[in-house]
């Protein structure tokens, strides 16, 4: 059953440990992070950008795809369905479709129109029983055509968004979308405490989670963050493994070219990446 994320993120907060945002792709991706969250135990989110959704032929492709394989595989474990970086109308879409979560990433507009476009999406994703992200300052880099400037949240404008109601809050500390640049200065732990100060606990949202060192992602998670988002990284394992297995010509070997046997090393390294952070971020055996 997919479920909000509301509970899962409570608890995480409680307990000091964060519950790990994965992006999917197609059924490989899915079914790679459904499975390892039932190996480990784990509460776990699927993220879903617009333009994967859109390469998903659409959010009630996926929400079929999502609920049909819950239900074929035997995943217990709750699961999350949550729309990531979601423009407005997207966030409208998300609510029809069925999924259990969503990001409203009002972040590019002025905070007045920020606060009044959330305010109206969290009325709507509340009628359904769904949770709600919304995100103050900016996540640097690119991700799938949403590009950030970077911009470190200003504290008071998180509180100005949290007070509307989210339930989970992105504010921007110096992380970025994808690879970090070789002198990237470091997440903003006195903005992240600071922020989680004035939110009085709020499940915090740490997006780019990709390639942050463990020390910091320890750090980050004592001082708030409750949800931390990987996507990159799954991309590169996947790419990695897939590289290796065309490389070593094993897709002219028998049936190697078969699309299952092709796919399935990629499949293996979304799964050891998936359940590596989720023991870093310490969500085993927390479903
Ligand atoms: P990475 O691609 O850097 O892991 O970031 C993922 C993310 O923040 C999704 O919103």
């Amino acid at each position: 059953m997919l479920v909000s994320a509301k509970d899962m993120l409570t608890k995480a907060r409680a307990g000091g440990y964060a519950v790990g945002q994965f992006n999917i792709n197609n059924l490989e991706w899915t079914k790679a992070v459904l499975l390892t969250a039932q190996e480990c135990n784990s509460p776990v989110i699927l993220g879903v950008s617009e333009g994967a959704g859109k390469y998903m032929c659409g959010y009630k492709t996926v929400v079929g795809m999502v609920k049909g394989m819950i239900d074929e595989l035997g995943i217990t474990v709750p699961v999350a369905l949550h729309l990531d970086h979601g423009s407005y109308e997207g966030a409208y879409k998300v609510i029809e479709a069925g999924f259990s979560s969503v990001m409203f990433d009002g972040s590019h507009y002025a905070i007045d129109e920020n606060i009044e476009k959330t305010k109206e999406i969290i009325a709507a994703a509340r009628a359904k029983g769904m949770s709600i992200e919304a995100e103050v300052g900016a996540i640097g880099g690119e991700e799938d055509g949403v590009v950030g400037s970077g911009e470190v949240a200003d504290p008071a404008e998180c509180k100005m968004i949290a007070d509307l109601g989210v339930d989970m809050l992105a504010a921007g500390i110096g992380n970025i979308h994808g690879k970090y640049p070789e002198n990237w200065a470091g997440l903003n732990f006195d903005v992240l405490a600071k922020v989680q100060e004035v939110t009085n606990g709020m499940p915090l949202v740490l997006h780019g989670g990709t390639g942050i060192p463990e020390d910091m992602i320890k750090k980050a998670i004592s001082l708030g963050v409750s949800k931390i988002n990987v996507n990159t990284e799954c991309q590169l394992s996947f790419a990695a493994a897939v590289r290796e297995y065309i490389e070593a010509g094993k897709d002219q070997q028998g049936k190697g070219f078969d699309p299952r046997k092709l796919l399935a090393p990629g499949f293996e390294a979304i799964k050891a990446t998936v359940k590596e952070k989720m023991e870093l971020f310490g969500s085993v055996g927390k479903a």
